[in-house]
């Protein structure tokens, strides 16, 4: 990292670990703002139908590249990694797949019912997914976890904690050299877990969990716009997310999970959860190690410790933030429709030089 002055911070090109950019006109709304900041992007599959086969994947990838170029950029720009969602029935061989087409580069588990478009999720990892587990541990792919438990009865604020006794340690005890990703962590307990353990295993940190806790969404009213899954948590679990983000373990890194829906579906009787992070995450997160005063922390964060979990380059580029105010749209073109970004119409301090 470089600081030519204290106004300005030019880290390494940084990458997006958790990206949802849905399809059709929403993909071509949303990439752009993807790819001004980032390389490359780890893509959900949880579009309807889910992404479950390497050659959907390549299709879809095929629809990424096609709304960048609509934009005016290439691959040199934005690549997009691609990823498979996980099913009781995704056999070994389609891993084998994955692995070898070089173009698909994870597996997401989504247990069923844990959140947007996961009705074909797991219904019992450790009885139904071995074959594809195994061959996942075989080829070094990462599994990213939503890692939520979804029995209904759970607490909604205690379904992360539970899914670490409950489904984390017996897969990492039965595929030890499985390399894992604790998706979107939202808890001291995850935190330190992924602190602690042994073993591969690392946890993408989004924006509004270092920022916000579970009192965004109520502040004056229900605020759906801060409603997303994993929710918010209490302000001890953010501090402890903070205090992951910044301690420059390579085993935290930058995953937006930005996943935008219409305006309307999240101002509604039963919204839909994400947050629309993608138009300025870099300043976002910039804002929350700022506060830390650990702003020397953001590029091993954003820039080196995904691509080396995932045993890919460094990206050869920079990217510069600037010390000047920028405040957020109150609404974005979304296709036909609109979208609220993340913390629309506050003012951020720090905006990517163009
Ligand atoms: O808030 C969320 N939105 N959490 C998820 O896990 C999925 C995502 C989406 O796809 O909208
Ligand atoms: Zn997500």
């Amino acid at each position: 990292m470089t600081t030519s002055t204290p106004a300005l911070l030019t880290i390494t090109r940084p990458d997006d670990w958790h990206l949802h950019l849905r399809d059709g006109e929403a993909l071509d709304a949303v990439v752009p703002d993807t790819a001004r900041q980032f390389a490359r992007a780890i893509i959900m599959p949880n579009l309807r139908p889910p992404v479950t086969t390497t050659e959907q994947a390549v299709a879809y990838r095929g629809r990424i590249l096609a709304a960048l170029a609509k934009a005016g950029m290439d691959e040199d720009h934005f690549q997009p990694l691609m990823t498979l969602y996980l099913t009781d029935n995704t056999s070994a061989e389609e891993i084998v797949r994955a692995s070898a087409s070089g173009l698909v580069h994870a597996v997401k588990l989504y247990p069923a019912g844990a959140t947007t478009n996961s009705a074909a999720g797991v219904t019992d990892l450790l009885g139904k997914c071995r074959p594809a587990l195994e061959a996942l541990q075989k080829q070094g792919m990462p599994l990213l976890v939503h890692g939520e438990v979804t029995d209904p009865t759970t607490d909604v604020f205690d379904r992360e904690a539970l899914f670490i006794d409950r489904v984390m340690l017996p897969l990492r005890k039965a595929f030890p050299e499985l390399k894992v990703v604790f998706e979107h962590i939202t808890t001291k307990e995850g935190a330190h877990y992924v602190r602690d353990a042994e073993g591969p295993v690392a946890a993408t940190i989004t924006p509004q969990h270092l920022l916000y806790n579970r009192n965004a969404i109520f502040t004056g009213g229900v605020r759906p716009h801060y409603y997303c899954l994993p929710i918010l948590k209490r302000e001890t679990h953010r501090l402890a997310l903070v205090e992951a983000a910044v301690s420059g373990s390579p085993r935290f890194f930058l995953g937006t999970d930005s996943a935008p829906h219409a305006r309307g579906l999240k101002e509604h009787a039963c919204g839909c959860a994400g947050c629309y992070s993608a138009l300025h995450a870099m300043s976002l997160y910039a804002q929350a190690f700022d506060a830390a005063g650990a702003l020397d922390k953001l590029e091993g964060f954003a820039s080196h410790h995904g691509p080396a979990f995932y045993g890919l380059p460094r990206n050869t580029g920079t990217l510069t933030l600037v010390r000047k105010p920028y405040t957020i749209p109150e609404e974005l073109p979304y296709g036909a429709t609109t979208l609220v970004p993340l913390a629309a119409g506050e003012t951020l301090d720090w905006r990517v030089q163009a």
